[in-house]
């Protein structure tokens, strides 16, 4: 698909005074990796520190010395660093720019004294239902500000937030809540997307059926349904909450490493893993991407249409803008609706200069033709991102030429849950683009492509992606479970981090990410592990035997294929078949809906058990021609049956 024959944008005229050029990206590059203590002492700085660090990269990944801190002897608070270092100076600038989902309904916008004095209040009413440094706090929130309140009085108090993606079922989020034995959830009565609401309290309650370690549940009062709170001592009234609190709440001075969040994402097994990220290290890394990916300057409108449930949303709408003064605009709707022009509309209603968003979205509204951007100026945007999955280079010249009217750069930024922040992505001013390759590093990466055995490749080459050295911005640890994190990470491949992406380097060193190779799904640029919707399936009572694998789909990027084998007795039929779909929605949410269920006799199986997932892949992929060696399976015959009853995408 990618290739670096296509044409190169080179860095356009009207960029030259971009901060960082093509030799300065060099330069800086440079002395990241030669000399790390004087880069990182000197970029460290760009936060405030309560009690400055002395100390910066002490990591080791290997296994006798494992373990990763970043400017350790440091103290700082997140929040303080969010607002009031910025009070002095842009008090009265617009911090957060709400968008909300209704056209013609009515925006909100907090300006950072506003923020400041509503994070306050709200971080002394969570001080008063028991809240303290290191408590856990799990948010199941809409895209409104109330979210970005909840986070930063989190960060405040030193208590650490779990965010968990509005779209999860009921169950998912008893998972990620009794996981980290939250105290607290904070929700609203109900979320809007695309003229419909969302029941989330309703969802709350019925999650807290199956937890018993929360005691408090806070909920904002956006749409009005649902009811009241019922303020029986477990529930209240965010609103009462706020107003009755104190507008008076230093800071709690937290150490560099101190945890400021957590966040759940699809690995390889069953179980989400909770992705651990702390203060110092993981604050420098979003606000040094954020300023210097977008080139970001105050006070400009920038976009990241992200969900703030996702990483994406806690690192470019919140932390790492909110950390460099600028006003992060935050959309509660969906691009297609009322029609597929909204997203350029609002970009002319606020002047967007900066958007950013995910190829899904693009080849979705790509579909839909041009006129829908045509009738839109977008005359404020000057440069674009792209972000969660390959962007295939049919969508990116879409991007650049029909959105971008083909003056703004695109930055296609590869980064991960587990990384905080950017790790290879073009600099505006700096790096001519390759529509489809995310090009170089960011300053202290240190990408290398290692072939299955662990053998480093040279030059230009195919293989596995792995991070040889560490950044501020690195995931700590998983939840509860260190070894887990070590096992996921640094024992494939001694002494590196294993990012799970397979990558290609070409002959400028350009990196083009050609996906996941481990049993991860990515789905419309969100993470879903083939594991969890196994699990979801085979809990279903006619269900034997699931295997998922991906399978191409034109707008999502990967579909889920099931391949499903039912208990004796049980008939595979259509009604069936859109029963495990909703029960799968059911289980974990929409996203992990499978866009193909094939009811199969029998898998593929090795003589000692293990499902062949390369021949699975295969067939979903249609690729039924070269499906390789089948002669050591114990039934070669279950593979006639499964080429033969391929079902289409749904
Ligand atoms: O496979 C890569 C893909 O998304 C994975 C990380 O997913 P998640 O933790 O949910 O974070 C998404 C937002 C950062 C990666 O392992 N990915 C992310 N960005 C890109 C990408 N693949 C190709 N190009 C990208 N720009």
């Amino acid at each position: 698909m990618s290739d670096d024959k296509a044409g190169v944008y080179p860095v356009p005229a009207e960029w030259a005074h971009a901060k960082i050029d093509a030799a300065g990206y060099r330069e800086m590059y440079r002395r990241s990796v030669e000399d790390p203590h004087g880069f990182w002492t000197e970029h460290g700085r760009r936060i405030d520190w309560i009690k400055p660090f002395t100390r910066t990269g002490d990591w080791s990944f290997d296994a006798e010395h494992f373990g990763i801190a970043w400017f350790a002897d440091g103290t700082l608070n997140v929040s303080a660093n969010c607002l009031d270092r910025h009070l002095a100076t842009r008090g009265e600038q617009v911090a957060i720019l709400w968008e909300p989902d209704d056209p013609a309904g009515e925006g909100r916008s907090l300006t950072y004294r506003a923020l400041h004095d509503e994070v306050c209040r709200f971080a002394n009413a969570l001080k008063s239902l028991g809240a303290g440094k290191g408590s856990r706090i799990t948010l199941y929130m809409p895209m409104i500000p109330e979210t970005t309140v909840a986070m930063l009085a989190c960060a405040r108090i030193g208590a650490i937030h779990s965010v968990v993606f509005a779209g999860f079922s009921p169950e998912a989020l008893a998972g990620r809540i009794q996981d980290c034995d939250s105290t607290i959830v904070i929700t609203a009565d109900e979320g809007r997307r695309g003229g419909k609401t969302v029941p989330l309290r309703a969802n709350v309650d019925e999650a807290l059926t199956h937890c018993n370690s929360v005691e408090h549940v806070i909920v904002v009062r956006h749409t009005g349904g649902g009811g009241a709170p019922k303020e029986d001592g477990r529930e209240h009234d965010y609103a009462a909450l706020v107003a009755a609190a104190s507008p008076d709440c230093p800071p709690e001075e937290m150490a560099a490493e101190d945890p400021l969040f957590i966040l759940y994402t699809s690995g390889s097994t069953g179980k989400p893993k909770g992705v651990l990220h702390t203060s110092g290290g993981y604050l420098v890394w979003a606000a040094m991407t954020h300023e210097i990916v977008f080139d970001y300057r105050a006070p400009e409108v920038y976009w990241c249409a992200a969900d703030v449930g996702w990483v994406t949303g806690h690192s470019y709408i919140v932390y790492g803008p909110l950390a460099n003064g600028a006003t992060s605009l935050m959309f509660e709707g969906v691009p297609n609706w009322p029609d597929a022009s909204r997203v350029w509309q609002v970009v002319d209603k606020h002047r967007v200069t900066i958007f950013y968003g995910a190829p899904t979205m693009l080849r979705a509204l790509m579909r839909e033709g041009d006129q829908w951007v045509a009738r839109t100026e977008r005359s404020s945007l000057r440069l674009l991102g792209s972000v969660g999955e390959p962007i295939n280079p049919e969508a990116w010249e879409w991007y650049h030429k029909v959105v971008g009217g083909g003056r703004c750069p695109i930055v296609d930024t590869w980064w991960q849950t587990e990384t905080g922040g950017h790790m290879i992505t073009p600099l505006p001013g700096a790096t001519a683009l390759k529509p489809g390759s995310a090009t170089l590093p960011f300053f202290g990466v240190v990408p290398e492509l290692v072939d299955a055995e662990g053998k480093l490749l040279e030059g230009a080459a195919e293989g596995n992606l792995v991070l040889a050295t560490s950044w501020p911005g690195q995931m700590r640890t998983v939840w509860g479970d260190h070894a887990r994190f070590f096992q996921t990470y640094f024992s494939a491949y001694p002494g590196k981090y294993f990012t799970g992406d397979g990558c290609r380097r070409d002959a400028d060193g350009y990196y083009w990410i050609t996906g996941r190779v481990d049993d991860v799904i990515n789905v419309s640029g969100h993470r879903m592990g083939t594991a969890e919707v196994e699990s979801a399936l085979v809990a279903h009572p006619k269900v034997a035997e699931a295997a998922v694998v991906g399978m191409p789909h034109a707008v999502k990027g990967q579909g889920i294929y099931a391949y499903v084998t039912l208990n004796a007795g049980e008939t595979g039929d259509e009604a069936l078949r859109a029963e495990l779909v909703r029960w799968v929605r059911h289980e974990i949410g929409p996203i992990a809906a499978p866009d193909a269920v094939q009811f199969a006799p029998g898998l593929p199986k090795t003589r000692s058990g293990k499902i062949m997932r390369r021949i699975l892949r295969k067939i979903a992929e249609g690729e039924v021609g070269s499906l390789g060696d089948t002669s050591t399976l114990a039934d070669p015959k279950v593979v006639d049956d499964l080429v033969a009853n391929r079902v289409p995408a749904a």
